[in-house]
């Protein structure tokens, strides 16, 4: 059988395959590897496009007692189906330091590697806020290098807002850039861009120090942030900043007060293993999952098993 010798759209294929009808041996309808964002199974041509949550629903949902839940997502895949599971706020942390890039700590990263990850992300969603995390040494020299970063991660990936860490010694930032029209999320407590000046992986505002994180949590929300991420702080500490705030706290390692919660998605599904920090809760055991499918193609290509004559070419 020979193809056509200028092949179009209508000629190409004498018996015109369908996806469930390919020319044996001959044509591949599915692009190989993979075609782009997935889109919902049951998205109609016809619907209304679902529209995107805004910082300021996510407000109201505080204000209205409704919970939100966040998680990490650095790639498309996990992005769309993070969002289609219910996730109302997407963060390309820098934790990708760590979790894509294999670094000890989230210092290396740098906003040239952050910034395809948000792209992927906020293309692969429709629904979901795309909150970008700004990685260390991209916003501490001055407001001005602050707002260029934030813009950086606006035009070039996308994303919806951005995110850093730091309370009172970051207010001037967390204003300039809200400033210019993007929506900040703030990070206060444990900040692990912070943790060699913090000492380690220490839980913050123990004791005299809650009135400080209580100072950071009021000097975020006054210099504009729309919402602030509490890592390792004391439940009740959290319990009292988030019935203090009218934005919604975030909580990572702080309690079951805060309006919304997120994790690392790596350490929630269990691909990461180990000894997890005391605040991550595994809800699957995907190292298992993948572990166990991955030996079992290495032993099917090394017995000759894979691929099966329904998935070779004549
Ligand atoms: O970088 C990150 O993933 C984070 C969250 C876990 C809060 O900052």
């Amino acid at each position: 059988m020979s193809l056509p010798h200028n092949p179009t759209p209508d000629n190409l294929a004498p018996h015109n395959p369908t996806p469930d009808n390919p020319i044996p041996g001959q044509s591949e309808t599915t692009p190989p590897y993979g075609d782009g964002p997935s889109r919902p199974a049951d998205a109609s041509p016809t619907a209304a496009p679902p529209r995107r949550v805004r910082t300021l629903d996510l407000i109201k949902a505080k204000a209205e007692g409704r919970r939100w839940a966040m998680l990490t997502s650095y790639d498309q895949y996990t992005a769309a189906l993070f969002e289609q599971a219910g996730v109302e706020a997407l963060l390309i942390g820098d934790s990708a330091a760590n979790n894509v890039y294999g670094h000890e700590t989230t210092l290396p990263v740098t906003v040239d590697e952050l910034i395809p990850l948000a792209r992927a992300v906020a293309s692969a969603t429709a629904r979901a806020l795309i909150i970008a995390d700004l990685p260390f040494g991209s916003y501490e020299i001055s407001d001005e290098q602050a707002v260029a970063t934030a813009v950086r991660f606006m035009k070039e990936a996308g994303v919806h807002a951005v995110k850093l860490e730091g309370g009172v010694g970051v207010a001037s930032r967390i204003r300039a850039i809200t400033n210019a029209g993007i929506p900040v999320m703030a990070h206060i407590g444990f900040t692990p861009q912070a943790e060699h000046n913090l000492g380690g992986y220490k839980v913050q505002g123990r004791g005299d120090a809650g009135d400080a994180l209580l100072a950071d949590a009021r000097a975020v929300a006054e210099a504009g942030a729309f919402s602030v991420v509490m890592e390792m702080v004391p439940a009740p500490l959290a319990a009292r900043v988030t019935a203090e705030m009218a934005i919604p706290t975030v909580g990572i390692g702080a309690g079951a007060d805060c309006d919304a919660q997120v994790l690392v998605w790596q350490d929630m599904a269990g691909l990461r293993t180990g000894r997890a920090p005391r605040f991550v809760k595994r809800y699957a055991d995907l190292h298992s999952v993948l572990s166990d499918a991955v030996g079992r193609y290495v032993d099917e290509v090394k017995s000759g098993e894979f691929p099966e004559s329904e998935r070779s070419f004549e």
